[in-house]
């Protein structure tokens, strides 16, 4: 465990020294020391540093930084630079430089600039890790190791297509079985031999729905296997924990899944994309969401900004408070520290206006007395290292119906599925519960309540499981537009959908309506649906609310399914924000899922093994919130009121 090569949760962030002369560095070990930081994730983009040109290293300046941190007691995350290759590289290996969609080769000069799938950029790529291995496997400061930085690019070159191909042949078998999974029936698409097959460039229309899909399934494989060597290559001389970091949840490159399998802990980079109440949700979706990709083990936040919210091409400041506040959210939910990006705002280069946590007004502002207090309040938190979070409710999470999702050529281009997560992560946030993410197909029996957005494709296996939840007593919602698709992409057919889930909710699908842009409808409990709308038939489901317009009048919009000894809800259509918060709260009570909170107090139980709490109390809101007394881990005293804004860490007795 990460923690205990620390001493306690992990405090630091990105640190770049390369971009800095000496009397900066002493500094830095000053501000280090007072901001309580403990672990600087060191090397991420310093490959043209490591490997001047191609073959010849100089690691002495790593050296010195290494040592100098290690003196300073700041343990070091070190970096694969594998993310950023130098411009030697470039001008070696021009193919192994990505290629757009549409054909056109991007070169260096800024970062992530590389195809995966080049034998070039692997080769280097395994090679550097396992020099830098080498060298530092055993460095007392090393204390994990960070592979590469956010796998986010995608290429469409002649290497991809090669390495596609190799997948292709792997997963059909036969060129038969993939022209029958891709439809290729249709618009004369039939592959008559594996060369023909090529990654989904850009094309005249709408692209072949198999191909998309398979083609985001063999990226996301290529992802696991390029950490995975690299993971290796560090293993064969070091016995730190190896990790890279996840990137923001609404990037699907690559199956969260899978990768998480392949590391030693689940690292997430988190930043907010709307501010306030939202950014809070935000937080608590992506923490959640790490929380469960690792199996609910301690994960840790790898990065997060101290003042920035990225909204709509604007950076917003944080709030005052709101450093403290969000990392306090992300531990509270099972990270084991707050890590940022980065250290200190850089003078020069890309990312000369990101925020850090000493900014360019240096260590005498508003942004580094909230980074020291932050640090202060996540060191007196050691004890609940490994600590984990229990939760009654999931919402099921799958790569292949958020890539077939996004295919060409959908009855709505407003359905998306990471607004579908997060919109009901964010009902059952607003009803004070915590929540999972399950996949379709993983064990089920611990949830009182599975929900079920957006899923569309949907394998037999997870219709079955989905099936079993519900006959052994669980309550599941599933909405609109769910089960429509098997694993393949092919429409089930005789109505939607999957059959063991059609008989579990007792209904059936025949046609869907998507609704107009901006339309809105009425139920006939009043509450409003937009976006989408199904002509169900009630078999053996009880009509909890029906459509009253239209064609769709009188018919099921909402439907109840006792099964087995559980029960199975349709929604088959997108409840307005607060409709749909409501139904929230009464399936949570139909599950028998409490305490319910109200809206921006946020509390969260930490719980270790030896059965000790922490109570984490975020008090969203303007006003002061009353508290029943308890000691209060942060403030190392007894706690009555959270100030607006504030908060706690309780132990003893619940609130
Ligand atoms: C992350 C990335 C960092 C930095 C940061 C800025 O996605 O890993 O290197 O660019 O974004 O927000």
């Amino acid at each position: 465990m990460i923690a205990d090569r620390l001493g306690g949760l992990a405090f630091g962030g990105d640190y770049n020294p390369e971009q800095w002369d000496e009397p900066v560095w002493k500094e830095d070990d000053e501000l280090m020391r007072e901001a309580r930081v403990n672990l600087a994730t060191v090397g991420v983009f310093s490959w043209a540093l490591l490997e001047p040109e191609e073959g010849r290293y100089d690691f002495a300046w790593l050296d010195a930084h290494l040592d100098r941190l290690h003196a300073n007691g700041i343990a070091v995350d070190l970096a694969t630079p594998t993310a950023s290759p130098p411009p030697w590289f470039t001008l070696a290996h021009p193919d192994a430089m990505p290629v757009t969609r549409d054909g056109t080769r991007l070169v260096h000069g800024s970062r992530d600039t590389y195809c995966l799938s080049a034998p070039a950029y692997r080769t280097a790529a395994r090679r550097i890790a396992s020099a830098l291995a080498e060298r530092y496997g055993d460095h007392p400061a090393v204390a994990m190791w960070h592979v590469h930085n956010e796998y986010v690019t995608l290429c469409w070159c002649e290497h991809t297509a090669a390495a596609f191909r190799v997948w292709l042949r792997a997963r059909h078998g036969s060129l038969d079985a993939l022209n029958e999974a891709w439809g290729t029936a249709f618009w004369s698409q039939r592959y008559g031999s594996w060369e023909q097959v090529l990654p989904p460039r850009a094309t005249q229309w709408h692209r072949n729905p198999g191909l998309t899909l398979d083609f985001s399934r063999f990226f996301s494989d290529e992802v696991v296997a390029a950490y995975s060597e690299q993971r290796d290559a560090i293993r064969a001389h070091s016995d730190r924990p190896v990790t890279t970091n996840m990137m923001q949840p609404g990037y699907q490159n690559v199956d969260l899944w899978a990768l998480s399998r392949e590391v030693d802990l689940v690292a997430i980079d988190h930043y907010p994309d709307r501010p306030g109440l939202d950014a809070a949700a935000d937080v608590a979706f992506a923490a959640d969401r790490a929380r469960s990709f690792g199996g609910g083990r301690p994960w840790l936040l790898m990065e997060q900004g101290t003042s920035t919210v990225y909204e709509q091409g604007r950076t917003l400041a944080k709030e005052p408070g709101e450093i403290l506040r969000h990392s306090l959210g992300h531990i509270a939910r099972g990270s084991d520290g707050a890590l940022f990006f980065q250290w200190r705002q850089s003078k020069a280069g890309a990312e000369q206006w990101h925020s850090a946590m000493v900014p360019h007004a240096g260590p005498d502002s508003r942004v580094f007395t909230e980074v020291k207090a932050t640090g202060e309040a996540v060191s007196r938190l050691g004890d609940l290292a490994g600590s984990t979070v229990t939760a009654d409710v999931a919402v099921l999470h799958d790569s292949d119906a958020w890539w077939a999702l996004n295919s060409d050529g959908l009855p709505s281009s407003e359905l998306g599925y990471h607004s579908a997560l997060r919109n009901a992560h964010r009902a059952l946030w607003d009803n004070g519960v915590v929540t999972d993410f399950a996949h379709p197909e993983a064990d089920l029996s611990r949830y009182r309540l599975v929900v079920a957005p957006a899923l569309y494709l949907l394998s037999d296996a997870g219709a079955e499981n989905l099936r079993r939840y519900v006959v052994d007593g669980g309550t599941l919602l599933v909405q609109y537009f769910s089960g429509v698709v098997d694993s393949r992409g092919h429409a089930r057919l005789g109505g939607y959908p999957a059959a063991p889930l059609r008989e579990v909710l007792g209904i059936r699908v025949e046609e869907y309506r998507p609704l107009r842009h901006e339309e809105r409808i009425v139920l006939s409990d009043s509450s409003h649906g937009t976006v989408w709308s199904e002509s169900v038939r009630a078999q053996g489901a009880e009509v909890i609310a029906a459509y009253t317009h239209g064609a769709l009048a009188g018919s099921p919009a909402l439907t109840r399914n006792h099964c087995g000894t559980g029960d199975a809800w349709y929604l088959s259509t997108q409840l307005d924000d607060a409709d749909y918060t409501a139904l929230m709260s009464r399936l949570l009570d139909a599950a028998g899922v409490g305490p319910v909170r109200p809206p921006g107090i946020e509390v969260v139980v930490r719980q270790g093994e030896d059965g000790r709490c922490w109570q984490f109390v975020l008090n969203h809101l303007a006003e002061p919130v009353p508290l029943p007394e308890a000691h209060d881990v942060l403030t190392g005293g007894p706690v009555r009121e959270l100030p607006p804004g504030g908060c706690a860490v309780l132990t003893g007795g619940p609130l």
